[in-house]
């Protein structure tokens, strides 16, 4: 049987024998004694086995396994579970067999121990070899558990909405176009795409919200989640935008924009406090090596009420602020990376949900206000960070939502199934959307999305 590394650490070491299979992060060699630490990944820390020449009985086969053991190499050991008298570990391994399964030669990329993000990029099939990259991986499953808990507890249904659409949810024209028309040829001939004649008799593309396909299954089954790929071909090349990431996107019936904020709020707090409860050995990790306090931070996060303010009180607060903006804030201005980290960093030192924006500057299917200029929108900010969750109440008048659509030039008979919506026994409804990536930063401290991802897709990044 194979026992995972993280389960050795915390047996008991009563010299009981075990089986160890891992990867050699280091091996040190001494006159009578050699030192390999043994990671599998299962958790954070390596395991030590320890090769001590004078009272092994075992010497001439070990030493020979031994020469051939170098960084990287994965190895079988057996030995026995001691105490370790070693600072910084409970337990190590006197090594009774040693075992090399897969040699790895000198020109192994990971040799040293400290290698820049940037390098570990390039080589994006090794780095989740690094203590960096192996708590990242652990603490994203972590989240995505945590997500679907969150969820379960309070009544929600999982929902797998498509991830081909012909629909722009966000409206902001930033679609992967899916095609099996050969464009090249058409291209060739001279010719102009015929749609009817591709796949799905239409034009259609990768998407970039499941929202509107959940509101379907909430005006249905009351609270509903999606947690999938997003894609979105917008050409921002920045440490907070990826092409493709992963949002979670709850659709409540029957609530209102309070109640979305509350949601939000809560639900934010649940996956801090998991981290924090649940990854300590990880969170450990970040705080001394990622980002200084960062658990410290957190717990604060978690206590405190997040602030909640009008965007028209918002952008009263950034002109008064006295800032050297690169964009000067107005009334009806989409807020900036730099306006969003004022409010959040500067001037409330706390998470902010900001409501209540221009219909202007959002999307066709948020709930209008009477004032007949803003809409019942939340964007969450937090500090390091800015934008984490969009949300909103959503229009259910069908008048008013076919009015807008007009408007904004969209079709209402290309979304007669989301109009339906609100003619068969609407409801206010609410949602929001939080991007995975985004979180996993706030809670690691990893400062760019491209490494929160196994595979980041951004601009010219899609090698493997
Ligand atoms: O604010 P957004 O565009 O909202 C929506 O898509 C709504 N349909 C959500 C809803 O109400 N159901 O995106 C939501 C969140 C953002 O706050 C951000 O955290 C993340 O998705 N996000 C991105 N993350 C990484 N890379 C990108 N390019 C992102 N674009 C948005
Ligand atoms: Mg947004």
């Amino acid at each position: 049987m194979v026992v995972l590394i993280k389960d050795i650490l915390t047996s008991n070491p009563d010299g009981r024998p075990v089986d160890v299979y891992g990867w050699v992060r280091t091996k040190r060699d001494a006159k009578n004694l050699a030192f390999i630490q043994v990671n599998d990944g299962s958790c954070f820390a390596s395991l030590q086995l320890t090769f001590d020449r004078e009272t092994s009985n075992n010497v001439e086969a070990i030493d020979k396994v031994l020469q051939k053991v170098s960084t990287g190499a994965s190895i079988h050991a057996k030995g026995n579970l001691i105490p370790s008298p070693a600072s910084g570990q409970a337990v190590e391994v006197s090594l009774t067999e040693l075992e090399l399964i897969g040699e790895s030669p000198s020109d192994y990329p990971l040799q040293k121990k400290h290698h820049t993000v940037e390098f570990l990029r390039e080589i994006g099939h090794l780095r989740p070899r690094t203590n960096l990259f192996g708590a990242v991986a652990r603490m994203r499953s972590e989240m995505a558990f945590a997500v679907h808990n969150f969820f379960h507890e309070n009544g929600f249904f999982y929902v797998h909405t498509p991830i081909i659409t012909s629909s722009d949810c966000e409206g902001a024209g930033e679609m992967f176009q899916v095609t099996t028309l050969d464009i090249e040829a058409l291209a060739k001939k001279g010719e102009q795409p015929n749609y009817s004649k591709d796949f799905f008799g239409k034009k259609t593309n990768l998407t970039v919200s499941g929202q509107l396909e959940a509101e379907t299954y909430a005006t249905a089954l009351s609270r509903v989640y999606t947690f999938g790929p997003t894609f979105r071909a917008e050409n921002s090349n920045t440490p907070r935008h990826l092409a493709e990431f992963w949002m979670i996107e709850p659709e409540m019936a029957f609530y209102t924009l309070n109640e979305n904020m509350d949601l939000a709020e809560s639900f934010i707090k649940y996956l801090l406090n998991w981290a924090l409860k649940n990854c300590s050995e990880d969170m450990k990790f970040f705080d001394d090596r990622v980002q200084k306090g960062i658990i410290s931070t957190l717990e604060g996060v978690y206590s405190a009420n997040f602030e909640r303010m009008p965007y028209t009180e918002a952008i009263v607060a950034l002109e008064k602020s006295g800032e050297n903006f690169e964009y000067k804030p107005f009334w009806g201005c989409d807020l900036q990376t730099e306006h969003e980290r004022f409010l959040t960093e500067k001037l409330l030192k706390k998470p902010v949900i900001i409501t209540d924006y221009p219909a202007e500057i959002k999307a066709f299917y948020m709930k209008q206000n009477p004032d007949g200029k803003t809409v019942r929108a939340m964007d969450v900010l937090v500090p390091g960070i800015g934008e984490i969750i969009g949300g909103s109440q959503r229009e259910d008048d069908l008048q008013k939502l076919t009015s807008r659509m007009l408007e904004l030039k969209l079709n209402p008979e290309d979304y007669w199934w989301y109009l339906d919506l609100r003619k068969y026994g609407s409801v206010p409804h609410s949602g929001f959307g939080l991007g995975f990536e985004r979180m996993l930063r706030y809670v690691t401290g990893v400062a760019n999305l491209r490494d929160v991802i196994p595979f980041p897709r951004a601009p010219k990044l899609a090698d493997f």
